[in-house]
C-alpha cells in the first residue's frame, strides 16, 4: 500500500506560504486545517486562503473541516480547490447528505473521528469514503503528543477489511510514525515534525521511510 505524507500547513508561517509549500514539494498531500472557532476553539484559514495558495502549488489538498457545517460550506473548498474534503462524524451536518454532496462536486470523501468517538460511526459509511481520518489527538491544536490508545480503532478498521486510506493526524513524528502504520494507517499529517525541522524534505523521506517499514497490512 502506498505510504502518504501530508504536512500540515497549521504549523508552517502564514506570512510566507508560497515559499513554505515549496519547503514540501516532497510530500503526497498538503493538509490544510480549517477550523471555524465553534467545533474547535481556533480560527485558521478559510476558503480564500486555500485557493490562493492552490494557485502555487501542485500536489493534491488534503482538506481537514473542524468546522460545526461542512455540509455548507463543501462547495467553497471544493471550488477553492480541495481535492479531498474530509469532515468530522461529530459535526451538526448530516452525515451522509454530506458526502454525497462532496462526490456531487467531484471531490473525495473523507470522515473524521475524534479520539474519543467510536470508529463504528464511520462503518455505515465506508462504502462511499475515499479515506478515513482517525484523530491522534483532540482537534484544535498543533504541536500535542500522540495519543497510543486510539490506534486500535485503525486496526479495527483493517481487520474488518477495510482497503481505502486510513489518515493519522496529531503529534506524528518519525518515531510514532512506526506505531500508526504498524496499527494500518498509510497517511500521515504531520505539522511540527516537518515545519520545525532543519530540512523538511528529509524529514517527509524519513518519514515515509519509516511507515514503509512498518506498515503491516
Ligand atoms: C490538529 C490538526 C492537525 C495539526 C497537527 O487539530 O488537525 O492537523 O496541525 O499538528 P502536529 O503534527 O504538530 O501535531
Ligand atoms: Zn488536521
Amino acid at each position: 500500500m502506498d505510504m502518504k505524507i501530508s504536512p500540515s500547513i497549521l504549523a508552517s508561517d502564514y506570512a510566507n506560504l508560497e515559499s513554505e509549500l515549496k519547503k514540501i514539494s516532497a510530500s503526497d498531500l498538503i493538509h490544510v486545517d480549517v477550523m471555524d472557532g465553534h467545533f474547535v476553539p481556533n480560527i485558521s484559514i478559510g476558503a480564500p486562503v486555500t485557493a490562493a495558495i492552490k494557485k502555487v502549488c501542485d500536489i493534491p489538498f488534503d482538506v481537514h473541516l473542524m468546522i460545526s457545517d461542512p455540509l455548507f460550506y463543501a462547495e467553497d473548498f471544493a471550488k477553492a480547490g480541495a481535492d479531498i474534503i474530509c469532515f468530522h462524524v461529530e459535526s451538526d451536518s448530516d452525515t451522509k447528505k454530506t458526502i454525497e454532496k462532496i462526490l456531487s462536486l467531484g471531490k473525495k470523501a473523507a470522515l473524521a473521528v475524534k479520539p474519543k468517538t467510536e470508529i463504528d460511526t464511520v462503518f455505515p459509511y465506508l462504502d462511499r469514503l475515499s479515506m478515513v481520518l482517525v484523530m491522534t489527538v483532540e482537534p484544535g491544536f498543533g504541536g500535542q503528543s500522540f495519543m497510543e490508545e486510539v490506534m486500535q480503532k485503525i486496526t479495527k478498521l483493517r481487520e474488518m477489511g477495510y482497503k481505502g486510506d486510513i489518515e493519522v493526524d496529531g503529534g506524528v513524528n518519525p518515531e510514532t510514525i512506526k506505531i500508526a502504520a504498524k496499527a494500518g494507517a498509510n497517511v500521515f499529517v504531520a505539522g511540527s515534525a516537518v515545519f520545525k525541522s532543519e530540512n523538511p524534505s528529509d524529514t517527509i523521506a524519513l518519514l515515509r521511510e519509516n511507515a514503509k517499514e512498518s506498515f503491516t497490512y
